[in-house]
This record gives structure tokens, sequence and C-alpha cells, in this order.
């Protein structure tokens, strides 16, 4: 495999008044160049601060990123700036993250002018041009301000930004989550289209599994920072092993109604992972747990090939899961 970027162990510990809060918890996965890892799991997981942490927007508390061959762990600011150009993030919303008082023009234009890229006022305007026709924002909206654009045309200039340096890797943080269904449609397609034609590598992030279905080669579940379940996207929708992540599938809408599917209900609430217990984290909303989940943390074991999974259980849960695909209720 072409590895554009390797994350073996990576934490991120918060010192919070409470006490340690561990929002990212020895993460690991390899991204082959021009694929994309989807990144799933509830509100407070720990997605964006992973993602945060890959594009050097927070410094790791441990563990390792080799990004093309690299250690880019811990680069010093030159280097970071250097990064810059291959790394980006696309925002969930993007109202909060343009600056309200630059039209279209201006906030496509900044990345350019920061790094420089354009020497003539000519070849900048030239640019912005090509990158808005590459995002599909027509010409008359190039004066106007993000207030005046729709969610879509708003989140198309984030990616225009995204993109005018010419990255390889993007790290897209729910960028379709704050849109309308029929719009999340069309920028979905848009990020795959520029995926295809540019080479581009995706990690993912979204709550919502039906959204990285048709996206991510690969799935990786997230809950309370660790990873519960990785696999291919057809094998995590196929077989999902983890009762997380079963929960989270069974929650999905199906539109076949000859197809029941039996709900999995998570009960309780999500808790922080501030100063832990032992035994695994998803104990206290799992239908199936018992005293060993109670007392050991299950390790992430591969299964299956290539499909990694987190519970003391899941084996005996993976007839229950092959069942669950048909089951009435
Ligand atoms: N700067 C910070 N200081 C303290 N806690 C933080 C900080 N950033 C995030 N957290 C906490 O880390 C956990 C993960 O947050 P986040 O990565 O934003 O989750 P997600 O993107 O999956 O919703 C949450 O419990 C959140 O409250
Ligand atoms: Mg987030």
């Amino acid at each position: 495999m072409n590895a554009i970027l390797e994350v073996r162990n990576l934490k991120k510990n918060f010192d919070i008044p409470g006490g340690t809060l561990h929002a990212v918890d020895q993460i690991s996965f390899t991204l082959a160049k021009g694929k994309t890892l989807g990144v799933v799991g509830e509100s407070g997981c720990g997605k964006s601060t992973l993602g945060r942490i890959l594009v050097g927007l927070l410094d790791a508390t441990d563990g390792q990123i080799i990004f093309q061959g690299r250690d880019i762990t811990r680069v010093k600011k030159a280097q970071r700036k250097a990064l810059r150009r291959e790394m980006q993030m696309i925002f969930q919303d993007p109202l909060s993250s343009l600056d309200p008082r630059l039209c279209t023009m201006e906030l496509i234009a900044e990345p350019l002018e920061i790094f420089k890229v354009c020497p003539t006022r000519a070849e900048l305007e030239q640019r912005v041009r090509e990158l808005m026709d590459m995002v599909g924002i027509s010409e008359h909206m190039m004066y106007a301000y993000p207030h005046e654009l729709d969610g879509g045309r708003r989140q198309r200039i984030g990616i225009a930004r995204a993109l005018a340096l010419d990255p390889a890797f993007l790290v897209c943080d729910e960028p379709v989550s704050a849109l309308d269904v029929s719009i999340q449609a069309q920028v979905l397609n848009l990020l795959r289209e520029l995926q295809r034609a540019r080479g581009l590598t995706y990690l993912f992030i979204t709550h919502d599994l039906s959204v990285v279905k048709h996206i991510s080669d690969d799935i990786l579940v997230m809950y309370m920072g660790q990873m519960v379940e990785e696999a291919s996207s057809k094998e995590l929708f196929r077989t999902p092993m983890h009762p997380y992540t079963q929960g989270l599938l069974s929650a999905i809408p199906v539109p076949n109604i000859h197809h029941k599917r039996r709900r999995v209900i998570m009960e309780g609430e999500i808790t922080s992972p501030v100063n832990l217990k032992p035994g695994c984290r998803f104990a206290a909303r799992c239908p199936h747990a018992c005293n060993r989940c109670r007392q050991e943390q299950p390790a992430l074991l591969e299964l299956e090939p290539g499909h990694f999974v987190a519970c003391h259980l899941a084996l005996e849960l993976r007839g229950d899961a092959a069942a669950y695909e048909n089951t009435a209720q």
C-alpha cells in the first residue's frame, strides 16, 4: 500500500478542572494515497481533536504521525508552515469559519496571498477564478459576502480555500452536517469528483454513518476517544461487530419497507473520558455487557482480515450481527 499517512498510538489529553480528559486515546491507522478514511462517532468522542492534531492545529500528547514518509509529530514552526500547503482542513460551519467582512474573491485569495503563490494581481484573480470554477461557484458571486450566500455555496468557498494551495491531504470535519439533505449530496459529489480528479486523500469526519457510507473506503468508529472498530466501508456495513457500531447502524433509517432492521437501543448517557474506570468504556451503555466488560478493557484485535474490533464479546455477537440485517422487529 502506498501510505500517505500513518498514525501510531496517537493520544491527546486535556487537563481540565475535574482531572485529565482523554480526548484521543491510542488511535492508529494507515491511509493510502487517494483514499478516504471515514471517522465516525457521537459528538464529543474526539473526532475533531484527532483531525486538528493531524493538520497541526493541536499538539499530540503522545504517539506518532508519519506523513509522506516523514515523522511530523513534533515539527518546528517553519516546517509546520510548509506542511500547511500539503494538509488542509474543511470545517463544519462555513459561516463561522469564514471572515464575514471578506467577499468570495478575498476569501479564496487569502491563502494564496499568505503563501505568496501569485506574483501579480492578474495571476491572483485568474487563480481565484479557476478555484471558483473548480468548486462550482459562478463568477457573479465573486464579490458576494458569506451572509449573502446559502450554506452550500459557503461550503464551496471553504473547499476552494482548502484547495487553493494544491494540498495532498484534507481533513473534512463534518463538512455537510450543517447543510440541507439535498445540498449535502451535491457537496459530497463535489468532494468525490475533486478527489478523483486530483488524487486527494481524505480523512472524513462525521457523526452520521450514512454520510460516509459511499465516500469512505475504510471506516474507523470512535467511542470516548478510542477506536472500537475499523474495517472497509463495505465490510463494516455488512458485518458490524461492535455493539456500538451496531447501534449506530440500526439508527439509520432504511428506505425499503420490506427490509426491517432490529433497532439496537443504546441506553444511558455518554460521559466524558475523564478519570476513567477500568473496563470497556462502552459497557455502561452496552446491551450485552458482562462482568468482564466492566473490569477489563478490550484490546483492538483483527478478528477478520482488515477488520479490527475492541470488544470481548465480538466473536459471539458476530452471529447476532449477521442475523440483525434481515430480522423483523
Ligand atoms: N481545548 C479543549 N480543552 C478541554 N477539553 C476539550 C478541548 N477540546 C475538546 N475537548 C474535549 O475533548 C472531547 C472531544 O472533543 P471533540 O474532539 O471536539 O469531539 P467531536 O469532534 O467528536 O465532537 C470532548 O469531551 C471535549 O469537551
Ligand atoms: Mg467535532
